[in-house]
């Protein structure tokens, strides 16, 4: 049997692209994951560029997979910077066998045997592709609901690497569902770039269908037992998609909004369509509805022209959601963006010195959150066995638990009582029946 070994970088998108890759090898030919290089017969890297750093780090990294790799060993450049650099990967780094684009992933097995192939289009549409089946976790199952994305926010540079938005058609989603349900999922994770715009447009007529119906659809599978999706637009939030998230049983009680920045000027800088009050509004009508919700989000600071001023309605959102999660980011000028081209660039030390403060702010909002934990009760899906004779799994919103616990417990939602809490996890006993 061959060997792969397969690095994904990146989001969640990232995460189903690298397992439809496996999938579709495994229909020509038997793989094995490795976790050795020197093992592989093919190596992968899946690649994100939605930030500079880790393409910096992409060229470095081939020439160490270069030297550890064995005799006629494959390397395959996949993802986002394979779409963004195309050919220029292999002009760089000719020891690299193909290119393959995160919008032609079921490309795989036609570029494999090919030298130096490049198979990029971002027009190429996947959205109707049965893919085979791979899953990482069989008690969780990710399902992409749409392909590439529409909006144009000027700092983002996934438009220009996998396309316009398409939606996959809702049978499609159903029946990929029912089927990991019928492999022994319990739990979905809907994937797309802007999950609240679903049903904007298909490749091919179908019924019509929008977010909130595809989710009242999903509910309505038998066996499956939790919904989660990443991740929403704040703009497209209306309160029929916040009603259902708050009301259906099966959907997961934790959101991803992403802020982005809490200055309206910003925002509207960064064409994202929304105010600050418009964000504020949404965050309070989840809580309304649901005061349970756990509510995360992503921050930029030092996008081009931030002031002093527009940073500090940044830390008012922070103060005034309390955001369970924050995953904040400098900013960082991508090619084929409109801010990269902006004058008013922001000094990096400057936006350094931001996000410490913004984040240095989330981690005590944090360990208030989590000290408030114990004792708590959480009903928790376990499904990984870790080696220490614990188990681990989710909450309803979101939150990893840890018990003392044998294979038993895979699979399974208990009750939980909470008995410690650190700020990345909790602790807790199982409760009987
Ligand atoms: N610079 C910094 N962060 C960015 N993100 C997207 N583009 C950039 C950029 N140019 C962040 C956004 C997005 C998350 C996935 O990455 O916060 O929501
Ligand atoms: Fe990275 Fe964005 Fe591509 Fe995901 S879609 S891999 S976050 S650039």
């Amino acid at each position: 049997m061959k060997k792969l070994f397969i690095e994904t970088l990146g989001c969640a998108m990232n995460m189903r692209d690298s397992e439809h890759m496996i999938a579709e090898l495994n229909r020509e030919e038997s793989y094995e994951l490795t976790h050795s290089l020197g093992e592989a017969d093919l190596i992968l890297i899946n690649t994100c560029s939605v930030r500079e750093k880790p393409v910096a780090k992409l060229f470095s990294e081939i020439g160490v997979f270069a030297k550890s790799k064995k005799e006629g060993a494959k390397i395959g450049v996949c993802g986002c910077t394979a779409s963004h650099l195309g050919e220029e990967i292999i002009k760089r780094a000719p020891v690299v066998d193909f290119v393959l684009g995160a919008r032609n992933v079921s490309k795989i097995n036609e570029v494999i045997g090919k030298k130096h192939a490049v198979e990029i289009s971002i027009e190429f549409d996947e959205s109707a592709y049965a893919f085979a089946d791979y899953r990482t976790n069989p008690f969780r199952s990710m399902v992409n609901i749409s392909i590439g994305c529409d909006k144009q926010c000027t700092f983002c540079i996934v438009p220009a690497t996998r396309g316009d938005e398409i939606s996959i058609p809702s049978e499609l989603i159903v029946q990929e569902i029912h089927k990991s349900v019928a492999q022994g999922a319990r739990e979905v994770m809907l994937l797309g770039q802007n999950v609240n715009n679903y049903g904007r447009r298909f490749s091919a007529s179908q019924e019509s269908c929008d977010f909130t119906q595809l989710l009242q659809k999903i509910s309505e599978i038998e066996g499956l037992e939790r919904i989660r999706f990443t991740s929403p637009h704040p703009l497209h939030m209306d309160d029929r998609f916040l009603e259902e998230f708050a009301s259906n049983r099966k959907i997961c009680k934790q959101i991803h909004i992403p802020l982005q920045s809490g200055s309206s000027r910003v925002l509207q800088e960064m064409k994202r369509g929304y105010t600050k009050e418009w964000f504020l509004n949404r965050c309070a009508k989840v809580r309304a509805l649901a005061p349970e919700a756990v509510i995360s989000t992503d921050i930029i600071v030092g996008f081009p022209g931030e002031s002093d001023a527009d940073f500090e309605e940044t830390m008012d959102v922070l103060e005034k959601v309390r955001f369970e999660q924050l995953f904040s980011f400098k900013y960082s000028p991508r090619p084929q963006t409109a801010a990269a081209e902006y004058s008013d660039q922001i000094d990096s030390e400057a936006a350094s010195l931001r996000l410490a403060r913004l984040q240095a702010r989330h981690t005590e909002i944090l360990d208030e959150i989590m000290d408030a934990q114990a004792g708590r009760v959480h009903s928790v899906f376990f499904d990984e066995l870790k080696d220490n004779g614990r188990c681990a799994g989710r909450s309803d919103d979101g939150k990893l638990v840890f018990v003392e616990g044998s294979e038993e417990l895979l699979g399974t939602i208990k009750r939980v009582r909470i008995t410690k809490s650190s700020r990345s996890a909790l602790d807790g006993v199982v409760l009987e029946g």
